[in-house]
């Protein structure tokens, strides 16, 4: 990670030849076209040594961007603690600790970018700063949506015509763009150009975000293979993010060799598994997208003793699933096969229930408490009528106590498979 301290580095030292902010009529003639966000902090003192001198200056060389000419990386972060120390959990959720430094989880990707491709970088801050309080930002984004808002932008983009590659960066709030990201594509014109996505999320991926900035700049062009990052994951996502921009073709020579060779050599035979257990076929339903959408191996969990309709008639106070409901210990269920043959040769789990009375169904219960999610990534996933995913995946992940679990999704029952499918894409698994 000692990249990412010379990355801050450069634009602190740089800092003070940045044009930022200006408007482009008080631009004077000699403004340095290159774009650096303000960063209020002062550097922390680093040893000389943690600084490799070949990128000190990455910030200050011609904008290498690649074959498809100059490129510019805009963000928009909301970091929602500055202090290293004493973070809550949803502090924590929002940042990313880099030699100390705090940085917001979608600020450190544009960093990596910006570094591994020399493009010019600007972030997007709103004219009144958002509270970093979790709950009142969270209740803020959620209003700003509903009334469809336009935050106002500090500062602007100088020149935007002479960049050919746009790479937007953003997380997912409320299943979308923040709004402020609506008033950036009302602001600029995209036309002719390449616009690149990439978005750190709790679980949602990309949501619809990526087809929602192509209508929003129907003349350019945006490109599908964005980077999307879980929360959990941004703090080892540098070779994901190296190997995404080599694939793309930009990346330029200063590129972090080793980071990319480590991806490299990563074991590329992980493979995904879809586990489930289905009462009446919609959950099912969903599973077998999702195999589909990953090319997953599909587990059926199965209890010993299957639940007729009559022990699932839950308006019924002596149904089965009302006794086991009513009385914790009845709960336990016995399944047909509660391990699954080449567990170790899996990196990916999903894991699908029918929501009951608000929580996982509880015959999944015996395959977490018999498994070791140690190494895994771990994907909730739950069928309703009506209930959200509540605390289900929490419980769960807590019950595993071992796995990276994200966030995780409901679908309705019946949920279509270009829905399903749609997410699993944006998950960037
Ligand atoms: C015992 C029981 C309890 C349920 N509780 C809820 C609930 O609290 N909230 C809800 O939205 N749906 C509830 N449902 C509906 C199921 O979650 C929904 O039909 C689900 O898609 C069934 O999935 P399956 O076909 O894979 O079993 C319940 C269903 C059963 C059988």
């Amino acid at each position: 990670m000692k990249k990412v301290t010379a990355v801050l580095m450069s634009i602190f030292l740089s800092f003070g030849l940045a044009a930022c902010g200006s408007t482009q009529d008080d631009r004077k003639p000699e403004a340095i076209d290159r774009m650096v966000e303000s960063v209020e902090t002062e550097p922390s003192a680093q040893p000389e040594t943690e600084i490799p001198e070949e990128n000190i200056d990455v910030n200050t060389e011609e904008n290498s961007g690649s074959a498809e000419g100059k490129a510019l990386v805009v963000y928009f972060s909301m970091p929602e603690t500055s202090d290293p120390d004493n973070m809550t959990q949803e502090e924590d959720n929002s940042v990313v600790v880099i030699d100390g430094e705090v940085l917001g989880n979608t600020q450190y990707v544009a960093y990596v970018i910006q570094e591994n491709t020399g493009a010019d970088i600007f972030r997007i801050e709103p004219e009144t700063p958002y509270p970093t309080d979790h709950d009142t930002l969270v209740d803020l984004a959620a209003q700003e949506q509903e009334d469809n808002a336009r935050p106002a932008i500090k500062g602007n983009i100088e020149d935007l015509g002479q960049y050919d590659t746009v790479f937007v960066g953003f997380p997912n709030w409320w299943g979308d763009m923040p709004m402020i990201l609506y008033s950036f594509f009302d602001a600029y014109d995209f036309s002719g150009k390449t616009v690149i996505p990439f978005n750190t999320h709790g679980g949602s991926g990309f949501s619809s975000t990526i087809s929602t900035i192509a209508e929003l700049e129907p003349d350019a062009d945006v490109r599908e293979d964005g980077f999307t990052v879980s929360r959990n994951n941004v703090q080892d996502a540098e070779p994901d993010i190296l190997a995404w921009l080599s694939d793309l073709g930009y990346i330029n020579q200063d590129a972090d060799a080793s980071a990319l060779a480590e991806k490299e050599s990563e074991n590329t035979d992980g493979k995904s598994l879809v586990v489930y257990y289905s009462a009446s076929g919609n959950t099912e339903e969903v599973a077998a997208y999702i195999a589909g959408a990953m090319d997953a191996d599909l587990f059926e969990l199965e209890p010993e003793e299957p639940y007729s309709s009559a022990d699932l008639d839950w308006t019924d106070r002596d149904s089965r699933v009302s006794h086991e409901h009513d009385n914790l210990e009845e709960r336990t269920v016995p399944l047909v096969a509660d391990t699954v043959e080449n567990w170790d040769s899996y990196d990916t789990v999903f894991i699908g229930y029918p929501i009951w009375w608000g929580i996982a169904a509880w015959p999944v219960d015996g395959f977490i408490a018999a498994n070791d999610f140690t190494g895994k990534t771990v994907v909730p996933f739950c069928t309703s009528s009506s209930s959200g995913l509540g605390e289900s995946g929490e419980l769960l992940e807590e019950a595993a106590g071992t796995g990276e679990w994200l966030e995780g999704i409901r679908f309705r029952s019946g949920a279509s498979e270009d829905t399903v499918v749609e997410w699993v894409n944006g998950l960037g698994l």
